[in-house]
Protein backbone atom coordinates (compact mmCIF):
# COMPACT_ATOMS: atom_id res chain seq x y z
CA UNK A 1 0.00 0.00 0.00
CA UNK A 2 1.71 3.16 -1.26
CA UNK A 3 1.95 5.90 1.93
CA UNK A 4 0.44 9.83 1.24
CA UNK A 5 3.28 11.49 -0.15
CA UNK A 6 3.26 15.16 -1.08
CA UNK A 7 3.27 15.61 -5.02
CA UNK A 8 6.88 16.04 -6.55
CA UNK A 9 8.55 14.73 -4.07
CA UNK A 10 12.03 13.77 -5.17
CA UNK A 11 14.94 11.61 -3.58
CA UNK A 12 18.54 11.72 -4.52
CA UNK A 13 20.51 8.44 -3.85
CA UNK A 14 23.96 8.63 -4.86
CA UNK A 15 27.37 6.34 -3.90
CA UNK A 16 30.16 4.30 -5.71
CA UNK A 17 29.76 0.90 -7.22
CA UNK A 18 28.15 -1.94 -6.30
CA UNK A 19 26.78 0.13 -2.47
CA UNK A 20 23.66 -1.37 -3.28
CA UNK A 21 21.75 1.67 -4.68
CA UNK A 22 19.62 0.84 -7.01
CA UNK A 23 18.31 -2.61 -5.27
CA UNK A 24 17.35 0.20 -2.33
CA UNK A 25 16.19 2.74 -5.00
CA UNK A 26 13.94 0.24 -6.49
CA UNK A 27 12.56 -1.19 -3.12
CA UNK A 28 12.21 2.40 -1.51
CA UNK A 29 9.88 4.19 -4.58
CA UNK A 30 8.02 0.47 -4.33
CA UNK A 31 7.32 1.29 -1.40
CA UNK A 32 6.55 4.56 -1.41
CA UNK A 33 4.46 4.20 -4.33
CA UNK A 34 7.15 6.74 -6.55
CA UNK A 35 8.83 6.26 -9.75
CA UNK A 36 12.16 4.99 -9.69
CA UNK A 37 14.90 6.25 -12.62
CA UNK A 38 18.21 3.80 -12.76
CA UNK A 39 20.51 6.74 -14.17
CA UNK A 40 23.60 4.29 -14.45
CA UNK A 41 21.53 2.16 -16.90
CA UNK A 42 21.48 5.45 -19.18
CA UNK A 43 25.59 5.85 -19.25
CA UNK A 44 25.42 2.04 -19.03
CA UNK A 45 23.51 2.21 -22.70
CA UNK A 46 25.80 4.47 -24.40
CA UNK A 47 29.04 3.07 -23.91
CA UNK A 48 26.58 -0.43 -24.81
CA UNK A 49 25.80 1.25 -28.08
CA UNK A 50 29.73 2.65 -28.67
CA UNK A 51 30.87 -0.67 -28.09
CA UNK A 52 28.41 -2.73 -30.46
CA UNK A 53 29.35 0.38 -33.14
CA UNK A 54 32.97 0.03 -32.89
CA UNK A 55 33.66 3.40 -31.30
CA UNK A 56 36.91 3.80 -29.44
CA UNK A 57 35.27 4.99 -25.89
CA UNK A 58 38.68 6.87 -26.26
CA UNK A 59 37.09 8.91 -29.02
CA UNK A 60 35.26 11.62 -27.60
CA UNK A 61 33.46 13.01 -30.42
CA UNK A 62 32.30 9.96 -31.91
CA UNK A 63 30.87 9.06 -27.87
CA UNK A 64 29.17 12.25 -28.09
CA UNK A 65 27.53 12.02 -31.34
CA UNK A 66 26.29 8.15 -30.12
CA UNK A 67 24.94 10.12 -26.81
CA UNK A 68 23.09 12.55 -29.12
CA UNK A 69 20.81 10.43 -31.28
CA UNK A 70 20.53 7.32 -28.91
CA UNK A 71 16.89 6.36 -27.64
CA UNK A 72 16.99 5.11 -24.34
CA UNK A 73 13.60 4.13 -22.91
CA UNK A 74 12.88 2.35 -19.81
CA UNK A 75 9.53 -0.06 -19.84
CA UNK A 76 8.20 -0.23 -16.69
CA UNK A 77 5.91 -2.49 -17.26
CA UNK A 78 8.15 -5.02 -17.23
CA UNK A 79 11.16 -4.51 -13.99
CA UNK A 80 14.23 -3.32 -14.62
CA UNK A 81 13.97 -3.51 -18.86
CA UNK A 82 16.04 -0.75 -20.84
CA UNK A 83 15.76 -0.30 -24.82
CA UNK A 84 18.55 1.32 -26.94
CA UNK A 85 16.71 2.22 -29.88
CA UNK A 86 13.82 -0.01 -29.25
CA UNK A 87 16.68 -3.03 -28.55
CA UNK A 88 16.15 -4.75 -25.12
CA UNK A 89 19.81 -4.47 -23.65
CA UNK A 90 18.91 -5.14 -20.38
CA UNK A 91 21.37 -7.88 -19.81
CA UNK A 92 24.15 -6.51 -22.57
CA UNK A 93 24.49 -3.24 -20.39
CA UNK A 94 25.77 -5.46 -17.67
CA UNK A 95 28.82 -7.38 -19.70
CA UNK A 96 31.91 -6.71 -17.85
CA UNK A 97 32.62 -4.89 -21.47
CA UNK A 98 30.64 -2.50 -20.63
CA UNK A 99 31.53 -2.55 -16.59
CA UNK A 100 35.05 -1.17 -18.25
CA UNK A 101 33.85 1.61 -20.45
CA UNK A 102 31.36 3.10 -18.94
CA UNK A 103 33.68 5.55 -16.74
CA UNK A 104 35.74 6.52 -19.18
CA UNK A 105 32.35 7.43 -21.57
CA UNK A 106 30.39 8.95 -18.64
CA UNK A 107 33.46 11.50 -18.25
CA UNK A 108 32.39 13.08 -21.36
CA UNK A 109 30.83 16.54 -20.40
CA UNK A 110 28.59 16.15 -24.32
CA UNK A 111 27.63 12.27 -23.09
CA UNK A 112 26.39 14.02 -19.43
CA UNK A 113 24.65 17.01 -20.61
CA UNK A 114 22.40 14.94 -22.74
CA UNK A 115 21.78 12.57 -20.23
CA UNK A 116 20.88 14.68 -17.41
CA UNK A 117 19.01 16.65 -19.72
CA UNK A 118 16.70 13.44 -19.62
CA UNK A 119 17.10 12.41 -16.04
CA UNK A 120 15.60 16.34 -15.32
CA UNK A 121 12.62 16.10 -17.62
CA UNK A 122 11.71 11.98 -15.78
CA UNK A 123 12.17 14.44 -12.52
CA UNK A 124 9.92 17.08 -13.32
CA UNK A 125 6.95 14.65 -13.84
CA UNK A 126 7.13 14.05 -10.05
CA UNK A 127 7.30 11.38 -7.30
CA UNK A 128 10.26 10.12 -8.56
CA UNK A 129 13.31 8.13 -6.70
CA UNK A 130 16.56 8.74 -8.89
CA UNK A 131 20.03 6.64 -8.35
CA UNK A 132 23.42 7.68 -9.33
CA UNK A 133 26.71 9.65 -9.09
CA UNK A 134 25.58 13.22 -9.10
CA UNK A 135 22.00 13.15 -8.47
CA UNK A 136 22.22 15.44 -4.95
CA UNK A 137 25.08 17.68 -6.12
CA UNK A 138 24.28 18.08 -9.71
CA UNK A 139 21.08 16.70 -11.18
CA UNK A 140 18.68 17.42 -8.41
CA UNK A 141 20.45 20.15 -5.92
CA UNK A 142 17.11 20.83 -4.73
CA UNK A 143 15.98 16.90 -4.28
CA UNK A 144 13.74 17.09 -0.67
CA UNK A 145 15.97 13.98 0.40
CA UNK A 146 19.87 13.17 -0.31
CA UNK A 147 21.70 9.47 0.61
CA UNK A 148 24.78 8.83 0.22
CA UNK A 149 25.09 4.65 0.08
CA UNK A 150 28.64 3.64 1.44
CA UNK A 151 30.06 0.23 2.13
CA UNK A 152 33.97 -1.11 2.53
CA UNK A 153 35.51 -1.71 -1.14
CA UNK A 154 35.25 -5.77 -0.10
CA UNK A 155 31.95 -6.31 0.82
CA UNK A 156 31.01 -4.07 -2.21
CA UNK A 157 32.89 -6.16 -4.45
CA UNK A 158 31.70 -9.32 -2.40
CA UNK A 159 27.69 -8.43 -3.22
CA UNK A 160 28.58 -7.59 -6.78
CA UNK A 161 30.26 -10.91 -7.86
CA UNK A 162 27.10 -12.51 -6.32
CA UNK A 163 24.97 -10.50 -8.63
CA UNK A 164 27.55 -11.51 -11.10
CA UNK A 165 27.82 -14.90 -10.54
CA UNK A 166 23.69 -15.27 -10.70
CA UNK A 167 23.72 -14.24 -14.04
CA UNK A 168 25.88 -17.18 -15.15
CA UNK A 169 28.85 -14.62 -15.87
CA UNK A 170 32.47 -16.18 -15.00
CA UNK A 171 34.29 -13.64 -12.89
CA UNK A 172 37.16 -14.09 -9.99
CA UNK A 173 36.55 -11.37 -6.84
CA UNK A 174 39.70 -10.05 -7.80
CA UNK A 175 38.46 -9.00 -11.07
CA UNK A 176 35.02 -7.73 -9.78
CA UNK A 177 37.44 -6.04 -6.92
CA UNK A 178 39.72 -4.21 -9.50
CA UNK A 179 37.20 -3.36 -11.53
CA UNK A 180 35.41 -1.59 -8.82
CA UNK A 181 38.61 0.12 -7.57
CA UNK A 182 39.13 1.47 -11.27
CA UNK A 183 35.72 2.73 -11.71
CA UNK A 184 35.51 4.54 -8.70
CA UNK A 185 38.82 6.22 -8.98
CA UNK A 186 37.61 7.44 -12.56
CA UNK A 187 33.96 8.48 -11.20
CA UNK A 188 35.66 10.31 -8.52
CA UNK A 189 38.48 12.00 -10.28
CA UNK A 190 36.44 12.87 -13.42
CA UNK A 191 36.51 16.97 -13.58
CA UNK A 192 32.60 17.06 -14.30
CA UNK A 193 30.17 16.11 -11.51
CA UNK A 194 32.58 13.56 -9.71
CA UNK A 195 31.37 11.04 -7.35
CA UNK A 196 31.04 12.81 -4.21
CA UNK A 197 28.33 13.13 -1.41
CA UNK A 198 26.13 16.75 -1.35
CA UNK A 199 26.71 19.13 1.46
CA UNK A 200 23.64 18.00 2.66
CA UNK A 201 23.65 14.27 1.87
CA UNK A 202 22.80 11.25 4.47
CA UNK A 203 25.16 9.48 4.73
CA UNK A 204 24.59 5.33 5.33
CA UNK A 205 27.23 3.25 5.53
CA UNK A 206 25.87 -0.14 4.64
CA UNK A 207 28.37 -2.83 5.27
CA UNK A 208 26.96 -4.35 8.16
CA UNK A 209 22.88 -3.81 6.72
CA UNK A 210 20.70 -6.27 4.80
CA UNK A 211 19.15 -4.37 2.10
CA UNK A 212 15.55 -4.34 3.51
CA UNK A 213 16.89 -2.24 6.40
CA UNK A 214 18.86 0.37 4.41
CA UNK A 215 15.14 0.95 2.71
CA UNK A 216 13.45 1.19 5.81
CA UNK A 217 16.18 3.67 7.09
CA UNK A 218 15.16 5.78 4.02
CA UNK A 219 11.77 5.88 4.28
CA UNK A 220 11.53 6.92 7.40
CA UNK A 221 13.78 9.49 6.80
CA UNK A 222 11.37 10.13 4.02
CA UNK A 223 7.79 9.73 6.30
CA UNK A 224 9.00 11.64 8.58
CA UNK A 225 10.84 14.98 6.31
O1 LIG B 1 25.45 -0.32 -10.38
P1 LIG B 1 26.81 0.30 -10.33
O2 LIG B 1 26.99 1.09 -9.08
O3 LIG B 1 27.91 -0.63 -10.64
O4 LIG B 1 26.91 1.34 -11.51
P2 LIG B 1 25.79 2.17 -12.23
O5 LIG B 1 24.99 2.96 -11.23
O6 LIG B 1 25.05 1.30 -13.18
O7 LIG B 1 26.68 3.23 -13.05
C1 LIG B 1 27.60 2.82 -14.03
C2 LIG B 1 28.57 3.95 -14.31
O8 LIG B 1 27.84 5.04 -14.90
C3 LIG B 1 29.28 4.56 -13.10
O9 LIG B 1 30.46 3.86 -12.74
C4 LIG B 1 29.57 5.98 -13.59
O10 LIG B 1 30.74 6.01 -14.37
C5 LIG B 1 28.39 6.28 -14.49
N1 LIG B 1 27.35 7.09 -13.85
C6 LIG B 1 27.54 8.46 -13.76
O11 LIG B 1 28.59 8.95 -14.14
N2 LIG B 1 26.56 9.26 -13.28
C7 LIG B 1 25.40 8.74 -12.84
N3 LIG B 1 24.44 9.57 -12.39
C8 LIG B 1 25.19 7.35 -12.89
C9 LIG B 1 26.19 6.54 -13.38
Amino acid sequence: MSKNLRKNLQIAIDGPAGAGKSTVARMVAHELGMFYLDTGAMYRVISYKVLKNGILPEDELAVTRIAQETEITFDHRDRDVVLCDGEIVTSQIRSPEVNRTVSIVAAYAGVRERLVKIQRVEAAKGNVVMDGRDIGTFVLPEADIKIFLTASTEERAARRLQEIQATGINMTYQQVLDDIENRDSMDSQRQHSPLRPAEDAIIIDTTTLAVDEVAEKIVSLISSS
